[in-house]
Order: C-alpha cells, then structure tokens, then sequence
C-alpha cells in the first residue's frame, strides 16, 4: 500500500520540520551491528535538549547492550505478549483504537489499521475482538506466534534504552508529577526524530508493563534504586535496506484532519483544513 506521507502538507521547505514529519515507529527488526557510542550519546545530549520545568531534567536513562539482559528482556516482553492475548486483555483493554476497514480509518483518521493479519486470521478480521474470535485464536497458536515475535524482535536488537523519572520530581497527583512525564515525552520525542537522521530506528517495547511481576523482574534487572521510577523501554538499532512489516503492524501514519483536533478561537469552532490530505502514509 502506498499512500502521500503527512510531509505532502504544504509546509516550509526544512530538515528539521521535513525530519518531524517523517518520523515514525520501527516494527520490524534491526541490523545486529551495534550501536556506536557517539550514536548513542548523541541521542543523550538530543534528549537533554528537551525543556524541563524550572530546567529540573527530572529523566535518566539506561543504555543497555548486554546481550544477556537484553535476551531476559525480550523474554518478558515475548511471555508479557503471549499472556495479554491469551487472556484477552489485550483486546479488552485496546480495541477501541483498532479500524477494521479503509472506510472507518478515512473516517476517524486515528488508531491503527489491522490490515496485515496472519493469514489463517484474515477472513476473521472483523472478529478478532469476540469471544469467537479469541477461541480461534488461541487454537491458532496465534498468542504464541505474536509472542515469540515480539521475544525475536527484542532479542534481535543492539539497544535498549530505559526512561526513567526522578522520584523527587515524579510525584503522580502532584503538578510537578504531570511536568515531570511532560518533559520525559519531549526528550523522548528528540530522540525518536533523531534517530532517523542516524540511519536507526526506535520501537516502544510497552507489554512487559503490563504484567507487574515482569515489570519488577526489569527492574532488578537494571538495578533501579527507589530514588528512580522506570517509565518506559525502547529498543533501538540501524535499519536494514529492506523493512517488511510485522505479522501486526501496530504503527499507523494516519491523522486526523485539522478540523478533528483543532479549533479556532473557542472549542465551539473547528478549524477549518485549507489542505486536506487525502491519505495517510503505510508501512513499506
Ligand atoms: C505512549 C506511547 C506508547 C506506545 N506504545 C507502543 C507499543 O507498545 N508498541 C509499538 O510498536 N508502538 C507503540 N507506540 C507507537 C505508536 O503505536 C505509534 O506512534 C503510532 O501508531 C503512530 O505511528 P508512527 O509513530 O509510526 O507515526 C507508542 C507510542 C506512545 C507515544
């Protein structure tokens, strides 16, 4: 499938607002090389350009590149994958950002298109979120499959990289707990746009949060001390020339048209899109 990418908007010509629009998640695996050093610290010194309230730079981060850690990692994410679809929390938790055809997707222009199903799956696309569909799904083994997937796709990678909050400025139902996130989101973001200037790509690694007992496993895994919260994982790496897409490809480059996210004025009137776009742009 080929669609315009959202840089088809008409937007002054820039590396860097070119380099924005272009970013995107990487779902399928990474060259094994590892990541140099200055790479690595090029995406530090990005990140910490972030702003931060009162230039607090409340986030830390991990860089990991023992293979040993970084199997038992994929492990967890692997079983933490296999567990969520098996009991169907993953579906009962997330179906309402699945679209089941081109039309819901033009329509909403958000959440993810499931296009890409396993095979024996397809004609059961529309079910997949059922009880029916579920059964099938178990007895396809498709819980394991998704599972070891994402177990390969972990353990294939020459980085991870863990975020992390300081306790003193991370304090949930406290503002400072909100800036805290808000600033970790931007020197998050840094590094997603820079990586592609690095020939790498970055992917969320999210399931083994899910899981409590795994997510404590990663933390003493890394040695987290109570003064720190881990946040989030990512894993990272060069990309190969040629990208195919996941068995789930769960990253959508659609958006929403301006006039489904941003009003003038007031929130009593939608703005209006002088450039509507006409597509999003899928995964190669
Ligand atoms: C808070 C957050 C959590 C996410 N979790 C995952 C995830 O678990 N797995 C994944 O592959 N992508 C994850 N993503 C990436 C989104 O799926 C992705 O950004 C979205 O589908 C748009 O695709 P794009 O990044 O390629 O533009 C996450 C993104 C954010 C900001």
């Amino acid at each position: 499938m080929s669609h315009e990418p959202p840089s088809a908007s008409p937007v002054p010509p820039s590396p860097v607002i070119e380099g924005m629009l272009r970013r995107r998640t990487t779902n399928g695996p990474f060259r094994p090389d590892r990541v140099s050093r200055e790479h690595q610290h090029a995406l530090m010194r990005v990140a910490q350009a972030a702003p931060s309230h009162f230039n607090s730079q409340p986030w830390r981060f991990v860089l990991i590149e023992n293979p040993q850690t970084i199997a038992r990692v994929a492990e967890l994410a692997g079983q933490s994958m296999t567990e969520l679809i098996e009991a169907g929390l993953f579906f009962q938790r997330y179906r309402r950002y699945f679209r089941f055809s081109q039309a819901e997707m033009e329509e909403k222009r958000d959440g993810i298109h499931i296009d890409h199903l396993p095979g024996p799956l397809r004609p059961f696309t529309r079910q997949v979120f059922s009880d029916a569909g579920l059964r099938l799904m178990r007895q396809l083994g498709v819980p394991k499959k998704l599972g070891e997937d994402n177990r390969k796709l972990v353990s294939g990678s020459p980085l991870l990289l863990a975020a992390l909050l300081d306790k003193e400025e991370y304090r949930p139902g406290e503002l400072s707990g909100f800036y805290s996130v808000f600033g970790l989101g931007a020197a998050i973001e840094n590094i997603w746009n820079a990586v592609g200037e690095l020939g790498m790509g970055i992917q969320f690694v999210s399931t083994p949060a899910e899981i409590p007992r795994h997510w404590a496993e990663i933390q003493t895994l890394l040695a987290v001390p109570q003064t720190l919260e881990l946040m989030a994982l990512y894993r990272l790496g060069y990309l190969p020339a040629d990208q195919s897409r996941p068995t789930i490809d769960w990253s959508s480059r659609h958006r929403k048209r301006l006039e489904q996210f941003v009003y003038r004025e007031t929130c009593a009137v939608p703005e209006t899109d002088a450039f509507p776009q006409t597509s999003g742009h899928a995964q190669p």
